[in-house]
C-alpha cells in the first residue's frame, strides 16, 4: 500500500510542473494545520471550556457555604458539609486544568493570563496553597462549629483570590458584574 502512493506520487512527480506544485501546495496547507493545531489543539480548547465549568462551580460552592453562615440555623448536612468537599475535591485537580497553550494564543475566551507559564513556580505554590485551605475548608466542615468556618471561609476566599489578583484578568471582575 505505503509503496504504491509513493509510486504513485512518484509518477506524479515526473508527470507534470503543474503536478508537483499541487503537491507541494497540498503539503505546505497540510504542514500549516499541523503547526496550528499544535497551538490550539483541541484538548487544550475542550480544557479552557470544561475549567471555567469546574472553578464556577467551586465559586457557587463557597459563596453557598458563605450564604449559609449568614442563616440563623446552618444546614451543615446538606449545604456546609456537600458544598466543602466540592471544593476540596475539585482544588485537588486545579493544576491540571493549565495545560501550556491554554492560555489567550488558544483564540479561546479565556481570562487566563500568559503569567500562569511565565512564572509558573508561583502558580504552581498559589495553587498548593488552596489545597491546604480546601483541605481545613473540609474538615472544619466536618467539625460543624460555626466560629472555625467563618474563619476558614475567610482564608479560602483569601487562597483563590491570591491566584486571581495575579494570574486572571480583571476583565473578568467587570462581566461578574452584569
Ligand atoms: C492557582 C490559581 C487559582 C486558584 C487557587 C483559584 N483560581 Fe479561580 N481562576 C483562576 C484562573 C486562571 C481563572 C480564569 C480561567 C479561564 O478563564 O480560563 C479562574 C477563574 C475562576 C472563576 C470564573 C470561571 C468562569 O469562567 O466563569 C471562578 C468562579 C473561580 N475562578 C473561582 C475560584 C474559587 C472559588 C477558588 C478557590 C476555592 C479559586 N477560583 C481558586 C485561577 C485560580
Amino acid at each position: 500500500m505505503a509503496i504504491k502512493i509513493a509510486v504513485l506520487v512518484g509518477s506524479w512527480f515526473h508527470m507534470s510542473a503543474l503536478g508537483f506544485r499541487y503537491v507541494a501546495a497540498a503539503a505546505c496547507i497540510a504542514f500549516g494545520l499541523v503547526v496550528l493545531e499544535s497551538v490550539a489543539g483541541p484538548a487544550e480548547v475542550a480544557q479552557i471550556k470544561s475549567r471555567q465549568d469546574k472553578l464556577r462551580d467551586m465559586g457557587g460552592a463557597l459563596k453557598a457555604i458563605n450564604d449559609e453562615l449568614k442563616k440563623r440555623r446552618i444546614d451543615w448536612d446538606n449545604t456546609v458539609v456537600p458544598n466543602a468537599q466540592t471544593i476540596k475535591d475539585r482544588s485537588g485537580y486545579l493544576l491540571n486544568w493549565f495545560p501550556r497553550g491554554s492560555g489567550p494564543e488558544s483564540g479561546v475566551k479565556t481570562y487566563a493570563l500568559p503569567a500562569i507559564w511565565q512564572n509558573n513556580d508561583d502558580f504552581v505554590t498559589l495553587g498548593k496553597l488552596a489545597q491546604v485551605e480546601a483541605a481545613k475548608l473540609n474538615q472544619v466542615a466536618l467539625s460543624k462549629d460555626a466560629n472555625a468556618l467563618k474563619a476558614q471561609v475567610e482564608a479560602m476566599g483569601k487562597a483563590c483570590k491570591a491566584c486571581h489578583d495575579g494570574y486572571r484578568s480583571p476583565d473578568s471582575e467587570k462581566e461578574d458584574e452584569n
